[in-house]
């Protein structure tokens, strides 16, 4: 199984360049196709519109996107990539032609994915010779943000391509849900279409605008369902009881007739209300700007969440995570341990740097953070002890900033453990500059080890204890860094 390097796009609309911008913002190389006349500028732009926020997320490294390949021919997108990613138009007929084509093309181990928002698999596999392969991974818009993806096999699938289009994914920071029936519209598509019917009823019925339908949601149901959706919502509803006081006090209504499932017929008039009203709504701003706030909301929101460790702030915590855990090595008994030990390589964020293009203060101190991460993970400080109650808080830091570094620019950051006893541990950073060698700052920690249940200090576990004397022993033998213990005094 080869690595996937290059994501093939096919169709790069909405969904498909959203998908090349996270790809692009990933690391990934990307090579897309289109037919339609100037596909390649509009989809620069549109990544271009994308840009920012993937930069305020944390995910793109750099100011500017990264440039990628186009080509008219299929058939090249087919040979060259390691994945794809199919975003034409919802149309069974189009969507065959493609995979027919990719098909006979790709490597057979190279997965084809559709991003179709409720055709099933099973029809658009129907005629490959490799439909093992072959999934839907469905996003949501915008799909360079969103983490939502639903993952759904054909009759035809294999379980080893479900996962690893999961694995992929997630590589991209998804949540990956995997669908176990192939249904029309999945389950967010079924979902969602059924309030969209209500709303073509409600709009047509003239019961209500398109405004006070997006109020209705808004302001109560959707601020709920961002954080637990609609059963746990509504297991809430019932009371200590929970769901079944809940279903039994608004059983009776659901012999109501609340619901109009049967979606209404799409009249002229039908049409002309739906954008009357959300042209109103929209009070002049462009598709673009709304996109952009939409943008920001959504990060916002996200990041809000992560504090609880709940719903898509879940997500965000367990892909920084798994990032952080690329190619971080582990303190083993006996191993030699470096000195000093370097784990933490990275450029500088745009997101990092203030009005005179260099690394803003706060920055430095997070890039120390992040390779204080690594020092924690090579002593065993990870998830799984954090989750068992115990974790390390930082009580002191002293950060020399010494040299300017702009954005794009790389550096690396070494550590030195400088003692350790039951419960603390004192190390200092030393960030440089990655092709000059010039000194950017030096940080200086002192950490306490605690229980978070007990919320006090207590001493370390046994086996990070050992680990950390193992590396405090080795870093004996350096030199202490001369601005340990430093002062900062303009008298005497
Ligand atoms: N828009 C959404 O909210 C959303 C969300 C999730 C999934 N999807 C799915 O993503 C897919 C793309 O939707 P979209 O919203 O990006 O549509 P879009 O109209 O914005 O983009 C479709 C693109 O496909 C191109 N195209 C047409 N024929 C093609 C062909 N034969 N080969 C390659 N490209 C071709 C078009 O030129 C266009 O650029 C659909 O399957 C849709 O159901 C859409």
């Amino acid at each position: 199984m080869s690595e996937i390097k290059t994501v093939g796009i096919v169709g790069s609309g909405v969904i498909g360049a959203g998908w090349a911008a996270r790809c692009l913002a990933r690391g990934y190389n990307v090579i897309a196709t289109d037919p339609a006349p100037g596909a390649e500028e509009i989809m620069i732009s549109k990544i271009a519109n994308a840009w920012p926020a993937l930069v305020k997320i944390g995910w793109a490294k750099t100011p500017e996107p990264p440039a990628f390949a186009f080509t008219t021919d299929l058939e090249e997108v087919g040979r060259t990539a390691d994945f794809i990613q199919e975003n034409a138009p919802d149309r069974l007929d189009i969507k065959q032609s493609i995979f027919v084509t990719l098909d006979r093309v790709a490597r057979p181990d190279v997965i084809l994915a559709s991003s179709s928002s409720g055709l099933l698999p099973s029809d658009i596999q129907e005629a490959c010779n490799h439909p093992e392969r072959i999934i839907i991974g469905h996003p949501f818009n915008p799909s360079y943000l969103l983490p939502l993806c639903e993952v759904v096999g054909g009759n035809k699938t294999s379980q080893e391509a479900k996962e690893r289009a999961g694995e992929f994914y997630k590589s991209l920071s998804m949540h990956v849900l995997q669908v176990r029936k192939e249904v029309d519209g999945y389950l967010s598509d079924r979902l969602q279409e059924a309030i969209w019917r209500e709303i073509l009823h409600m709009v047509k019925d003239g019961v209500a605008t398109t405004q006070e339908l997006d109020e209705a949601i808004i302001y109560g149901p959707g601020l709920r369902w961002a954080l637990m959706g609609v059963n746990m919502t509504f297991t809430l509803a019932g009371g200590e009881a929970g769901m079944r006081h809940m279903l039994e006090h608004f059983g009776p209504a659901l012999e109501l007739p609340w619901t109009h499932l049967k979606a209404p017929e799409l009249t002229e008039e039908l049409i002309d209300r739906m954008v009357e009203g959300t042209t109103e709504q929209a009070k002049g701003r462009t598709i673009q700007e709304w996109e952009q706030l939409r943008d920001n909301c959504l990060i916002d929101i996200m990041r809000t969440l992560r504090p609880h460790n709940i719903a898509s702030g879940k997500t965000l915590n367990d892909d920084e995570s798994a990032q952080l855990s690329i190619g971080t090595k582990h303190w083993t008994p006996g191993a030699d341990v470096p000195t000093p030990l370097e784990q933490y390589s990275g450029s500088v964020l745009p997101g990092w740097v203030d009005y005179n293009g260099h690394m803003n203060e706060a920055a430095y101190l997070e890039a120390c953070g992040w390779a204080a991460d690594k020092l924690f993970r090579y002593v065993g400080i990870d998830e799984a002890y954090r989750d068992a109650g115990k974790s390390v808080f930082t009580v002191e830091t002293h950060i020399n900033y010494i040299k300017e570094v702009g954005v794009g620019e790389p550096f690396r950051i070494s550590v030195q453990v400088l003692g350790v006893d039951d419960k603390r541990f004192h190390f200092f950073h030393q960030m440089t500059h990655a092709q000059t060698g010039d000194l950017l700052c030096t940080a200086e920690q002192l950490l306490v080890h605690v229980d978070l249940k007990a919320s006090h200090a207590c001493p370390f576990e046994p086996q990070v204890k050992e680990a950390l004397d193992a590396v405090a022993a080795a870093h004996a033998a350096l030199e202490t860094p001369a601005n340990v213990g430093r002062q900062m005094k303009t008298k005497g």
